[in-house]
């Protein structure tokens, strides 16, 4: 059953961009990006939009639907009604090249700036095997798409700018989180997370998790307990006054 829908898209690039209304044929079982693509195909050949897979694990689709952070290729059309007016924006915590594509290096710049896992330097291939119950912990984390709908609500950079320098989002708080509990790293996780990275600006809202279209409990299983370890290091008075024993000898 094909119906028409109307769709209010944000068209523009840096400098300047509006709203504009369309109205487009929905066939039975299209998603957002179906819709997107048709609209190129017919009223607006010059609609700039990122996608690869169309099957929610590119994680280049990403955009605000009805001012939510979503992946077009993921959202059914029959999650709305056939008489709403559908909104299509570029991610408002990134700089719009043009129409619904952002420029993203931002996370790029994050994601270098966390040193990649360091095992002990004496340890030789085949020295040490993995327990089960440790590969288990951090698998839900690699799960993750980078498609940085997680970035783009969180309300740390989504309004401030000015935070983005000092905090490094939800996904790379997690990438930190998941080497922490690597038993084999042997960088200070904790130390970096807090006073490079920015850990202590979130305030667990979970809205990041509640964004992701992996499903990854973000908040409940990397952020809150990467939280507490640096609490327990920090602020248990018996490891503060070992590490000051340790220092002073
Ligand atoms: S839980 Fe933390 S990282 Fe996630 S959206 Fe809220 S403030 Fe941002
Ligand atoms: S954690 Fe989830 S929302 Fe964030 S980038 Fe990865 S897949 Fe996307
Ligand atoms: S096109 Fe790849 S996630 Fe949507």
């Amino acid at each position: 059953m094909s119906y028409d829908a109307k769709f209010r898209v944000w068209r523009g690039d840096a400098t300047a961009g509006e709203l504009r209304d369309f109205t487009v044929a929905v066939n039975e079982g299209e998603v957002v990006l179906d819709i997107i693509h048709r609209l190129q195909a017919t009223q607006a050949s010059d609609l700039a939009v990122r996608w690869n897979c169309k099957a929610g694990k590119c994680g280049s689709c990403s955009a605000e639907i009805n001012g939510r952070p979503r992946l077009l290729c993921m959202t059914r059309m029959s999650t709305f009604t056939e008489t709403e007016t559908i909104t299509v924006t570029p991610l408002r915590a990134f700089p719009v090249i043009r129409d619904l594509v952002t420029d993203v290096s931002f996370n790029y710049q994050k994601a270098r700036e966390i040193p990649s896992f360091a095992p002990p330097k004496d340890l030789a291939p085949g020295e040490y095997r993995m327990q089960q119950v440790d590969v288990q912990r951090s698998q839900e984390f690699r799960k993750c798409i980078e498609c940085f709908l997680c970035q783009d609500t969180c309300h740390v950079v989504r309004d401030h700018e000015e935070n983005k320098e000092s905090f490094a989002g939800p996904r790379f708080l997690m990438r930190i989180a998941e080497l922490d509990m690597h038993p084999l790293d042997s960088l200070d996780r904790k130390r970096q997370a807090q006073d490079e990275h920015g850990l202590g600006f979130c305030n667990i809202t979970k809205c990041c998790s509640d964004v992701c279209p992996e499903h990854i409990k973000i908040t409940d299983n990397a952020l809150i307990p990467m939280k507490e370890r640096v609490a327990d290091t920090r602020y248990d008075p018996l490891v503060w006054l070992g590490n000051k024993i340790r220092r002073r000898s």
